[in-house]
């Protein structure tokens, strides 16, 4: 490990799956019970905006009874002790990492904890209900809606994520399928770039083969390992 300096960390729904969240897809995801079309795209929001505002209602209220697990608590000590470079990126819209206490993180798919309005782009932190019609405090118009990225619409701070893949020397993915780009070719820009990468993920994803490593199992065994590992104790 002497010669990793720049680390990009993926996350998406398995790492948040001992918790108690939901994944998306497989046996019991959340995709199982919803159609993605009629929750999570644009037109969703504009035909039928009970239907999405409720759906994100829930998820959020549901963050009050689940706790980061043993991979979030490694990684935020990873981002706590790591001397070089670290961007943690997560496709997660829970709260989750920052809990357990992690900094040098982003939210590419947007945050249950947040409203964006539709009109003028300011974001608010919210916590409670979110109905639609919930009127902007920056601009007054009632166009706040959930602060999640759509299916169709263009991840966050994508700039910032390519900048960051581009000087990496280890990319790392932990608990996502890789069914869903851009974040699914963030690997292959990685190893463009030159960087290792692993995989750390209950079963092979998408991608897999492009990986120089790849590690099975559960993410609060596998993460707090391989955190040891780098950090050295
Ligand atoms: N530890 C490690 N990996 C796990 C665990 C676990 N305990 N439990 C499940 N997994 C793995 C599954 O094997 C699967 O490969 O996590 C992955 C979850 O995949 P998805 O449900 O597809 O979630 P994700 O990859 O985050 O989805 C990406 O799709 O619907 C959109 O915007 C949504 O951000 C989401 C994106």
């Amino acid at each position: 490990m002497h010669d990793i300096q720049n680390v990009v960390i993926l996350t998406g729904a398995g790492i948040s799956a001992e918790s108690g969240i939901a994944t998306f897809r497989g046996p019991g995801g959340l995709w199982e019970g919803h159609r993605v079309e009629d929750v999570c795209t644009p037109q969703a929001l504009i035909h039928d905006p009970e239907l999405v505002h409720r759906f994100y209602d829930l998820r959020r209220a549901a963050l009050a009874d689940v706790v980061p697990n043993a991979a979030h608590e490694a990684l935020a000590r990873l981002d706590r002790e790591w001397p070089g470079e670290l961007l943690i990126v997560t496709q997660n819209v829970d709260d989750l990492h920052e809990r357990a206490g992690a900094t040098r993180m982003l939210h590419m798919h947007g945050e249950l904890n947040s409203a964006l309005c539709a009109a003028c782009d300011a974001r608010a932190e919210w916590r409670e209900c979110l109905p639609p019609g919930s009127a902007c405090a920056a601009c007054g118009v009632d166009a706040l809606r959930p602060d999640i990225v759509f299916f169709g619409e263009m991840p966050y701070r994508m700039e910032e994520i390519e900048r960051a893949i581009s000087r990496a020397d280890l990319f790392v993915s932990i608990g996502t399928s890789g069914a869903v780009y851009p974040a699914a070719g963030f690997v292959q820009t990685a190893r463009y770039h030159g960087a290792q990468a692993l995989e750390l993920n209950l079963e092979p994803s998408a991608g897999s083969v492009y990986f120089s490593e790849v590690r099975m199992g559960a993410a609060g065994v596998l993460v707090p390992e391989w955190v040891s590992e780098v950090l050295g104790s």
